[in-house]
Formats: C-alpha cells, structure tokens, sequence
C-alpha cells in the first residue's frame, strides 16, 4: 500500500458523491427513453445502455479523484489501479452496481440503485445505495452506523420467524430460479410473507430499517451485495452465509439476531445454498 489511507468517513464522501452524480445521469437518462443493449449470462439478464454510461462514468470520477485505487464494477470487471498487475497500489478497491435493479429501470418501476462501496485491504468500511428514482440514500461505515435522511438506522426487532416479512431475489438462470422457488415454496409458510422487490442493494437497505425484516437469496455477485450488506451490518442484522460461512455466492442472509438462526435452519433445511 502507498500514501496514507483514507478514513471510511472519507471513502463514504468521495461515494456519497459519486453515487449521487451517477444516479443523476442514471434517472436523465431513464427519461430519455431506455432500451436493452445486450444480454449478459442470459436472454432477461439484460444490461442497457445506461449501466454501461454510469458505470464509465463512475469509473472515470473515480480514476480523476483516486488514481491509484482498483475497481470492481458489474459491466466492466476490475479495473487495477496504479499498483502492481492485478492489485490495487493504494489498498482501496471500489465496488459499483451502475444500476442495481436493472430489470425494474428497464420498465420504469421506481426500485433501482446506485451502490458503491470502498474496500480497504479486502474489507469493505464504506458504502452508499441511492435509489435512482426517490433519491432516496443509505450509508454506512465500518463501526460507524448505517444512516438515511440523518438518522440512524436500526433493523428489525421482530424475533418470530412466523410474523417476519422476508425478501429474496432470484437469478437469471432457469434452472437456478426454479431452484429458489422450490426453496421460496418452501419457506412461505412458515414467514409473514415473501417479497421479491427486484434490487439486491435495495432489499438489503429497505433490512436495515425494518421496512422488510429480513432477506436472503442466492447467487449474489459482489458489487449486489458489498454496500448494501454492510448498510445492513451497521443496522444490526446479521449478515452470513450458511454454517459458518461468510456471506457470498452461495448465499447470503441478512437477518436480526433474533431469526437468524430459525431462517438460517429453514433454508439449510430446503437446500437454499445448493441447486445449480
Ligand atoms: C439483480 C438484482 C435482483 C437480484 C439478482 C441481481 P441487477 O441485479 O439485484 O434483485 O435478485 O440476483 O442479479 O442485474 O439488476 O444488477
């Protein structure tokens, strides 16, 4: 590593104002008429030109204010900063999701997101979810707190698993989301309900405030997951994978204490880690 490291409270304004210039140029640009420009993994996993335009442009206001950082970003991949190949020269990585939710900006539904993150050093201390269309902003910092609209965030204190509302998200994959159904069909009676809002950064944030009171689902990359799960830390939730494991592609549940480990059992139960 080079020079001195920022502090995540420095990471999180340098985000806070990336984010919020990326998801003007996101919500000009949903005006204007969207339309799909490819398909990714499959033919619904469809990625527009707007993902490709805020994702540059987050790429080059990252590249003007912190040259020396990597980035990770969901259309681009990693892009390595000024250090050795491969590595980051500064020991700050960003992760960006230009458009979380890319299938709600598509069809103009009001529930897609901006999320970037910063790692130092392999963890994440900083991140910021703004929602495209309400302007609508989650941030947290590493020990810091999660915070919208200035106040601090709490999640859920709601500790039966039979009156929780719970989200999930499925993947592009048919065989994979005939897999979370089997899971979602097993799980739905045993929960208030399911929601299935259509933005993994989202479902995480609307978690730490209790607005749901818990989310799972897997298949997540890193840039879905990285500001997002640590708004949801911040908040209180717990945010692991099954037995042990840390969250990631295989699953990730954001969950309060209280019905971690009920939620944990039910999807280790039905699998919810396995399938394709
Ligand atoms: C998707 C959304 C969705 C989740 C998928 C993600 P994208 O991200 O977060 O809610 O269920 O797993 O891939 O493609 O809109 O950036």
């Amino acid at each position: 590593m080079t020079g001195s490291t920022p502090t995540p409270q420095e990471l999180l304004a340098i985000a806070m104002d990336v984010a919020r210039e990326a998801a003007d140029t996101a919500y000009r640009m949903r005006a204007a008429g969207v339309e799909v420009a490819a398909t990714k993994s499959t033919i619904t996993d469809v990625v527009t030109a707007a993902d490709r335009a805020v994702e540059r442009q987050v790429l080059d206001a990252l590249a003007t204010i912190r040259p020396d950082d990597s980035v990770l970003g969901e259309e681009y991949g990693e892009e390595p900063g000024a250090g050795a190949p491969g590595a980051t020269g500064s020991g700050v990585r960003w992760i960006v999701d230009p458009i979380d939710g890319t299938v709600n900006y598509l069809y103009g539904l009001a529930h897609s997101a901006v999320s970037l993150a910063a790692e130092v050093d392999g963890v994440v201390v900083a991140g910021v979810v703004r929602n495209v269309f309400t302007g609508e902003e989650w941030t947290a910092t590493l020990g810091g707190g999660a915070w919208r609209a200035g106040q601090r965030l709490r999640c859920s204190t709601e500790t039966d698993l039979g009156q929780a509302l719970v989200a999930t998200g499925f993947g592009y994959d048919a065989a994979r989301r005939s897999h979370q159904a089997r899971v979602v069909a097993g799980l739905i009676a045993h929960v208030r309900d399911i929601r299935r809002l259509g933005a993994a950064a989202l479902d995480l944030c609307l978690a730490a405030e209790g607005r749901v009171d818990a989310y799972f689902e897997k298949g997540l990359a890193a840039w879905d997951q990285a500001a997002g799960g640590l708004v949801a830390s911040e908040a209180g939730l717990r945010v692991a994978g099954l037995r042990g494991l840390p969250a990631g592609p295989d699953l990730v549940i954001a969950a309060p204490e209280a019905l971690f480990a009920p939620l944990h059992d039910r999807l280790d139960d039905l699998d919810a880690a396995g399938g394709p």
